[in-house]
């Protein structure tokens, strides 16, 4: 029996778990074709369903405390509120593909924080596309339910996203980053390194524009590829140029796209080093990585705050901190650390403290582990 988590569905026929992400280290690079570093988390989007007799979709997002619907016929973003759009849009990219879509009646919540970079709304995608699965027997494995919902939230939505969080949510490994080449959508599970912590420190400070920013990020890469291709003819991506290549052309680019290309280059670069830390579980060798990785996304790719570079300020002269860096697209959000695990009760209590009396502001801040991505249960 499932228990039923709103009297709104009280013998739900299904109910699901989608896990939000960290990511370690290769920020901005899932678009350019780059090798990411993603955890599934213990936070999840816990959503119960039933089918409809009709091809109406009934949601509650009961931490709203909002309810809408719609039929599925001709489903338009415009008209639905902004977080109905999510599963709304996984409706919608099956039934691009031909693939049936039932009515449900959904009710679902979320410890995933929403708008801190923790992939709150892949984690909502993931679980529809989960459900829906299951309930019209599209037989999809978990990668190419992930691109589903990628394109969800690509084309339905309109942010231009690469395959990152929604892989992440689908394919998560307990204990393990996943090492995930956005390439050629290869995956191997990476134990994390032993004796360390994953902590997460939250902001507090919500994105902003963070669609709109980002989506011109993305189209400034894609400009970098297309003045390149002059001197190197062949380069699909920013992943086929080579920092030393970088280093001779960047003067070709404006300055902006320079700044923001050259991030993409010496992360993906960053990230093929760090993975072999991480092989070798050297915590340290690979933290010194993710505070580069950090410099690189304030200085160079811009996308940082004074909140999250204070937090990581404070990470790194506290005591077992092997690194630390705003993890997600940025503009708000949170920070990962890894920590050394004896450290990290201390660890949080030291962060906690020093932001709020240099910022005036409280973070949230809590050791998560690397879990399952998601899971399905079905009712009698
Ligand atoms: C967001 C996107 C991901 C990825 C990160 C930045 O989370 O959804 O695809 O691009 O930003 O690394």
């Amino acid at each position: 029996m499932i228990k039923p988590i709103s009297s709104d569905l009280p013998t739900p026929q299904f109910d699901i778990r989608a896990p939000g992400r960290v990511n370690l280290l290769g920020e901005h690079v899932d678009y350019n074709d780059g090798i990411v570093l993603p955890a599934a988390i213990d936070r999840y989007v816990h959503l119960q369903a039933s089918q409809n007799a009709d091809d109406v979709v009934e949601l509650t997002a009961l931490d709203l405390g909002q309810k809408t619907s719609f039929p599925l016929e001709n489903l338009k973003a415009e008209n639905l509120p902004d977080w109905a759009r999510y599963p709304a849009g996984v409706a919608w990219a099956a039934m691009q593909r031909g693939l049936k879509v039932s009515g449900i009646r959904a009710v679902f919540t979320s410890t995933v924080p929403i708008g801190a970079g923790l992939s709150s709304s892949a984690a909502v995608e993931v679980a529809f596309g989960a459900l829906w699965n299951e309930l019209n027997g599209w037989g999809m494995s978990r990668l190419e339910l992930a691109r589903l919902c990628q394109q969800a939230e690509n084309q339905f939505v309109g942010v231009n996203c690469g395959l990152m969080d929604q892989f992440a949510s689908a394919c998560g490994v307990e204990g393990h980053a996943l090492m995930f080449d956005t390439r050629s959508l290869e995956y191997e599970p990476v134990p994390l390194p032993p004796g360390s912590a994953l902590v997460i420190a939250d902001s507090g400070v919500r994105r902003s524009l963070a669609g709109s920013v980002y989506n011109q990020r993305r189209a400034d890469c894609e400009e970098a590829v297309r003045i390149l291709r002059n001197f190197l003819p062949g380069i699909g991506s920013l992943r086929d140029v080579g920092v030393e290549d970088f280093n001779q052309l960047a003067h070709h680019l404006p300055e902006q796209v320079r700044l923001h290309a050259r991030h993409v280059v010496e992360e993906i670069d960053r990230v093929q080093k760090a993975v072999e830390w991480l092989k070798q579980g050297n915590g340290k060798a690979f933290g010194q990585l993710m505070y580069e990785g950090h410099a690189s996304l304030r200085d160079l790719y811009q996308v940082s705050i004074p909140e999250l570079d204070i937090l990581v300020e404070i990470a790194s002269r506290l005591p077992g901190c092997f690194g630390a860096r705003l993890t997600g697209a940025g503009f708000g959000g949170c920070t990962v650390n890894l920590v050394e695990e004896e450290a990290a009760q201390t660890f949080v209590q030291g962060l906690a403290q020093e932001y709020t009396s240099r910022t005036g502001k409280r973070a949230e801040i809590y050791i998560c582990h690397a879990s399952e991505g998601v899971s399905l249960q079905k009712g009698q």
